[in-house]
């Protein structure tokens, strides 16, 4: 079982301080193009939405599925994309919008797989990165902030399907059972 730590990692002001940065980085280096930005439902939807409207080019935005996680902070190792794409890629300038770079197992897949559709680019934007997890050589081209190897949680990110609504990002701790009971 786990709760909140008490202490926020990220909070509301820094994160948009943050995406505002990323924004302006991408309407530049992307000026006179319209790229498609691609995020991974779930967790990326929240940076997604905010990250989108502190571009000031224009952009196209499509959704695609990945399923990494079984239950709790493990990983199942074993990555499956769901193409719900409707916008073509093809000769397309691709960003791929991620919540967390963790193992790095689904961005090398979905990088793979949109190059294979024939994408004339695909660059990679994470808001957080824990490169002490990478198993698989990719990196972010622009990145948010770069962590210590925690699980965190908030700001579209989740434990077990909760949290992604906190404004926040934080790490979770593991409490024994017993004590929280006697707790509450
Ligand atoms: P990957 O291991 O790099 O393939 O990461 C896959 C996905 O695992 C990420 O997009 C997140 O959805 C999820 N994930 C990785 N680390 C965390 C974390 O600390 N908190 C919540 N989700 C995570
Ligand atoms: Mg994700």
């Amino acid at each position: 079982m786990y709760r909140e730590s008490q202490t926020v990692l990220f909070d509301e002001q820094c994160i948009k301080a943050c995406v505002h940065d990323l924004g302006n980085k991408i309407t530049e280096d992307y000026a006179g193009k319209t790229p498609v930005m691609i995020t991974i439902l779930k967790g990326g939807f929240v940076f997604f939405a905010d990250l989108i409207r502190a571009i000031k080019i224009p952009v196209k935005i499509d959704f695609i599925r990945a399923k990494s996680y079984l239950v709790g902070t493990e990983s199942s190792g074993d990555v499956t994309l769901t193409d719900d794409l409707s916008i073509g890629v093809e000769n397309q300038h691709v960003i791929i919008v991620e919540d967390i770079i963790d193992t790095g197992r689904t961005l090398l897949k979905l990088k793979n797989y949109l190059l294979g559709k024939g994408a004339a680019s695909v660059k990679i934007i994470a808001m957080l990165d824990k490169p002490a997890r990478r198993v698989l050589p990719i990196d972010s081209d622009y990145t948010g902030f770069t962590i210590e190897d925690k699980f965190v949680v908030g700001y579209g990110l989740d434990c077990d399907e909760e949290y992604r609504n906190l404004p926040y990002i934080t790490t979770l701790e593991e409490i024994d059972e017993q004590v929280e009971r006697s707790e509450n």
